[in-house]
């Protein structure tokens, strides 16, 4: 009987052997070591036999089963580390980086081509000591025009052109009624209004007319508003600031010229053209053969603004000057329709990253 017991531990063991020696992956290490040595396994079935044994064979029994399960453990512990270390060696061969290899590039945004131009504007006008202000979008009309002496009957006025904004009943049967700007010059009105003289600042910012949108027109636009008050300001020194802006922008080649013009606001007025940078001033199809483009009206302030806000015209004098972002940036970059700054067409858009 006993012989018959250690017989089949050792036929046990040996079968435990085989089946290991077979096994490719550590899961299945774990299912061998349940089938054999497991509380249900094969060496305790067996071992259920002890108690049919006469006193002086249980031990031997005993023993022969630890020496089995000994051993079987061993020989799982062995493959445990050999399939460890196969698994390793695969992981690390797949996981391999290359790192000669090119990486995957990032794609970055970009500004848009407008406000690179914008910004562009501003910091040379940093550097010339102005100083950056912003007004409201939403404004009313005294700030948007009478302050700025366009009086009621001005044709800027009609609402062709300009868009109201209904905010109560109240408001709208005023007759300073909410508007969405038309130009940047109602923040002249505000900073005035707010500030003592001397001052020197431009105020970017979005403008709104009630347009029909074509390849040069839109119902929402930029402008650059700029504004200087001291005592004694002269045309000449409008003149100065807006060449060495140019020289800045454009390059020392370029020229200003000064075409006499109206604005309510201003007098006296002028309309601002630079030499095309397309034809070097020769004459080209985006200068209509002139060899000027226009980027700004400009003049000296009207002592009536300078009335409505307070400030005595006999004692502060100033120039004042708006120009378009999009006008610029367009003749820059060569954008014939206005309409691709708005449509957000990365394709377009990319082009200026
Ligand atoms: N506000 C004018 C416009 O909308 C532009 C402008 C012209 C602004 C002359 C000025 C200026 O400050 O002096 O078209």
């Amino acid at each position: 009987m006993i012989a018959n017991l250690i017989n089949q531990l050792e036929n046990i063991c040996k079968e435990a052997e085989i089946e290991i020696a077979s096994i490719a992956s550590l899961a299945q290490l774990n299912e061998i070591n349940i089938k054999f040595l497991g509380r249900k396994g094969l060496v305790s079935k067996l071992m259920s036999e002890m108690r049919n044994l006469s006193p002086e064979d249980k031990p031997k029994l005993g023993q022969k089963a630890n020496e089995v399960k000994g051993k079987i453990t061993e020989i799982l512990e062995k493959k445990e580390v050999e399939l460890q270390a196969s698994e390793d060696e695969e992981k690390i061969k797949k996981d391999k980086i290359d790192v000669s290899l090119p990486g995957t590039q990032q794609k970055i945004g970009g500004l848009h081509p407008l406000t690179q131009t914008i910004n562009e504007i501003i910091d040379i006008f940093v550097h010339l000591g102005f100083t950056v202000e912003e007004g409201k979008e939403i404004e009313d009309e005294w700030h948007t025009f009478d302050a700025l002496n366009i009086p009621k009957s001005h044709p800027a006025r009609d609402v062709q052109d300009t868009f109201f904004v209904k905010s109560s009943p109240e408001i709208d049967c005023s007759d300073n009624q909410t508007v969405l700007r038309t130009h940047t010059s109602p923040v002249q009105v505000r900073v005035m209004q707010n500030s003592t003289p001397p001052l020197r600042f431009i105020a970017p910012g979005r403008v709104y007319r009630n347009e029909t949108i074509d390849a040069s027109h839109y119902s929402m636009f930029h402008q650059v508003e700029g504004l200087y008050v001291n005592e004694n300001v002269t045309f000449a020194e409008l003149k100065g600031t807006l060449l060495a802006w140019a020289h800045a922008y454009y390059g020392p080649e370029v020229d200003l010229r000064f075409r006499p013009s109206y604005f309510p606001f201003t007098e006296p007025s002028a309309e601002v053209d630079v030499t095309c940078t397309m034809c070097s001033g020769k004459g080209c199809s985006v200068c209509k053969q002139t060899g000027w483009v226009e980027i700004l009206g400009a003049g000296m302030v009207h002592p009536n603004v300078f009335k409505s806000v307070g400030y005595d015209p006999e004692k502060v004098s100033g120039f004042a000057f708006g120009m378009g972002p999009e006008r610029i940036a367009m003749l820059k970059h060569r954008i014939n329709d206005i309409r691709l700054l708005y449509e957000n067409d990365t394709r377009f858009l990319k082009q200026f990253v």
